[in-house]
């Protein structure tokens, strides 16, 4: 990959993407997704980054449909922030983000994910909700053990994918040679422009 080329860049950028969404041991399998709240206060979590397609420019995640962050995404700016250590670049996306529950498309998803994955959807009570002690929030019936498949059906309503329609990424990468950084944004066609690290 050629770091002083724009276009050789936003490619490089979307091919680690590409990894972090295929791949559990890349670091950008886990990135930071931020939003802000109701109160105007931003919100930060790591959560896993299910899919990066380049073609569509979107990145998809799941989360609980009860946790208080999808209020803070359906139709709202949100940021991706990662870090990849070995490549020495981190990548700053900035989109809108929508959830989607039902449909085709979120079946195909859930129909897709394995069992223990689907069974944090069976949590009793949504996330952030009080517990009288520590606990998993799961039912004590599924506790350290893999639902089947009739068992997960109630699971499917709690079940929610976060899309985020990228319409910027900024790339920095570090080198003693020399940072590099670079805005693509789809104003622009992604086209690029260089700025000062
Ligand atoms: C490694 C890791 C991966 C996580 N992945 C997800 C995820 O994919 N989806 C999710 O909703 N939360 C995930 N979480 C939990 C979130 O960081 C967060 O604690 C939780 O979703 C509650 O967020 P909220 O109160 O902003 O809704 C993950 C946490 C860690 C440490």
């Amino acid at each position: 990959m050629d770091r002083d080329d724009l276009a050789s860049v936003l490619a490089g950028a979307w091919q680690l993407l590409v990894r972090g969404g295929a791949d559990r041991k890349s670091p950008l399998h886990t990135p930071v997704v931020a939003s802000v709240d109701g109160d105007g206060r931003p919100q930060a979590r790591v959560m896993v980054l299910r899919k990066a397609d380049p073609v569509a420019a979107t990145l998809r995640f799941h989360t609980d449909a009860r946790s208080p962050k999808v209020a803070q995404i359906d139709g709202k700016p949100l940021t991706i922030l990662g870090y990849h250590p070995g490549e020495q670049v981190q990548l700053r996306i900035c989109g809108t983000g929508r959830v989607a529950m039902d449909g085709e498309t979120v079946d195909g998803i859930w129909a897709a994910s394995t069992l223990f994955a689907r069974r944090c959807y069976l949590a009793e009570n949504a996330p952030g909700s009080p517990l009288p002690g520590p606990g998993s929030g799961l039912p004590a019936w599924i506790e350290g053990q893999q639902p089947t498949a009739e068992q997960i059906g109630p699971a499917r309503p709690n079940f929610a994918t976060v899309w985020l329609a990228v319409d910027s990424i900024d790339w920095l990468h570090l080198a003693n040679s020399g940072h590099r950084r670079a805005l693509f944004r789809q104003a622009d066609g992604w086209a690029g422009q260089w700025l000062a690290p």
